[in-house]
């Protein structure tokens, strides 16, 4: 019985049409959107933490977790053009799969969402005091810059300041209807991938390039062992957050230009684009600096963001470790000697990434808002600023919680907490996506995913496959929050839906583009 409410697809593709967008884009600003959603916190901070996972294995977890991040978004993309209206996962899984998963799906986004804003702002937040304060002479003192040691931070950590103060800033300008424009997303990808490709040619053309850094090169194996998200695929599970974001290109799949064509090179294209990046990054920051993780007594990596990593980094002989720094770019150019650059990097992350968290917040109010708006959470929430016209009170409560995750704990442990959300919201899209073949295979697609019955299986197969190599806490936080996400269903969800009351609601945008359809009880 409870897999009974699913939401009538016409009614959806209605909205949908009524929109209808200009057919603007083509094969390069998709590639570009999806570029300018994807490089932020993964690669410029996370680097650190995949090198203390799986040392040089590093380079095969970037390819791993692109691998599955690539047929994933073939997934997207068919269902994206064909339900192109808000709600991305949540609204495909309500059309095909119904209102109980639709809930779980929608629920594991808000918890994605709005823990990556938070890893994203602790991100930042290293770049921030290393290069920016740092290159001004000022030294932020440990508990003002770190969450507490009890939370995984470090040792005389209290608590992470500037991630709260650039979460709450980013939340301010949510709330005023700040919203990243096309030309300043161009002039952001710009200024990542110079940055990028600086740290490329320098590090792979420098003397201190040396192959033997590279040996061993799986020192915790492929599989590290279950629950410790370490080995070369648990270094996967982590660095999979540098490929998320990508979905915000598949979302723009109804105003692309033929996009059977556009849509998959834009999304394999960019995809592939930032595999290609991250690994060249990781062999340059390897290859010089070395990447070896810090071990226990058996011989294990030590658990990224664990007290213990936290001590024996500070010890003077592990003080240009590449696993110990919070801004690993900018502290490999830094050792190097090309000090000048490192500091260019450090401001291109210091610039860059706030618009990345802005995406991410604003990606999980949207998603709040359109359950919302259909009965499932508390309609009052969503109302609309009448100044600003933004959900201001679902985006203010969103951006405290965001604030708080990134003001104490490290950028590692949410990065592996969000990835777990989306891993089970993307093997939902492709359930979602071989769910319409089978029940509706003559509806029109603009994009078919080629080979769908393998394509889809691999991208269920990929996302358990690495949801099973995240550490244990991060894979236990899913079902915990699951739970309550299921209590608050029956409790309130169920008997106020809209769906449930037997009116079908399409909601579109905050600005209200909303189709009332009424339709028999049940
Ligand atoms: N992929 C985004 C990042 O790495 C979320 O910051």
């Amino acid at each position: 019985m409870i897999l009974d409410r699913v939401k009538p697809l016409d009614a959806i593709l209605a909205t949908a049409q009524k929109k209808s967008l200009h057919r603007s884009l083509g094969w390069l600003q998709l590639t570009l959107l999806g570029i300018g959603c994807v490089i932020g916190t993964g690669i410029f901070v996370l680097t650190a933490v995949g090198a203390q996972k799986a040392g040089p294995g590093l380079m095969v977890a970037f390819a791993i977790a692109g691998a599955v991040c690539i047929v994933a978004a073939l997934c997207y993309a068919e269902i994206a053009a064909m339900i192109p209206v808000a709600g991305s996962a949540y609204t495909y899984s309500y059309a095909t799969i119904g209102e109980f998963f639709a809930w779980t799906v929608g629920w594991a986004l808000i918890m994605e969402y709005a823990i990556a804003a938070s890893a994203v702002s602790v991100g930042w937040s290293g770049y921030f005091s290393g290069t920016v304060l740092g290159g001004l002479g000022i030294h932020l003192p440990v508990w003002l810059s770190a969450g507490p040691l009890a939370l995984g931070g470090v040792e005389g950590g209290l608590i992470n300041l500037p991630a709260l103060l650039i979460a709450l800033l980013v939340t301010g300008l949510l709330v005023i209807g700040t919203s990243e424009s096309a030309k300043v997303n161009a002039v952001l990808v710009m200024i990542k991938v110079t940055a990028l490709t600086a740290f490329v040619a320098l590090t792979l053309t420098s003397a201190e390039f040396d192959t033997s850094h590279f040996n061993p090169f799986l020192p915790a194996g492929i599989f590290g062992g279950w629950g410790t998200g370490v080995g070369a695929v648990g270094a996967a599970a982590t660095m999979f957050f540098a490929y998320v974001g990508f979905d915000a290109v598949s979302t723009a799949a109804e105003e692309t230009k033929d996009p059977q064509r556009n849509v998959p090179i834009g999304l394999v294209g960019s995809l592939l684009f930032c595999t290609v990046f991250y690994i060249l990054v990781a062999a340059g920051a390897i290859g010089t600096l070395g990447g070896q993780p810090l071990m226990d007594a058996m011989g294990l990596p030590l658990e990224a963001g664990s007290p213990e990593l936290a001590r024996q980094c500070a010890l003077p002989q592990f003080a240009d470790a590449l696993v110990c720094s919070n801004e690993p770019l900018a502290h490999v150019l830094k050792v190097l000697g090309f000090t000048a650059v490192g500091n260019a990097i450090g401001l291109a992350a210091f610039v860059a990434l706030p618009s990345v968290i802005l995406v991410l917040i604003f990606g999980q109010t949207r998603i709040f808002f359109v359950m919302s708006r259909d009965g499932l959470l508390p309609e009052r929430l969503s109302r609309v600023h009448p100044r600003f016209h933004t959900p201001h009170i679902v985006t203010i409560i969103t951006g405290l919680a965001v604030a708080i995750g990134a003001a104490f704990f490290p950028v590692g442990q949410l990065a592996d907490i969000s990835n777990a959300g989306t891993l089970y919201a993307f093997a939902m899209v492709a359930i979602a996506v071989m769910v319409l073949r089978v029940k509706d295979p003559a509806r029109r697609r603009h994009f078919r995913v080629p080979l769908v019955w393998l394509v889809a299986p691999a991208t269920i197969i990929g996302c358990v496959l690495l949801f099973f190599n995240l550490p244990t806490a991060a894979m236990l936080f899913l079902p915990g929050w699951g739970a309550l996400g299921v209590v608050i269903y029956f409790a309130y969800s169920r008997s106020r839906s809209h769906l449930g009351k037997g009116i079908v609601e399409v909601v579109d945008d905050v600005a209200g583009q909303e189709t009332m359809v009424p339709m028999a009880p049940e």
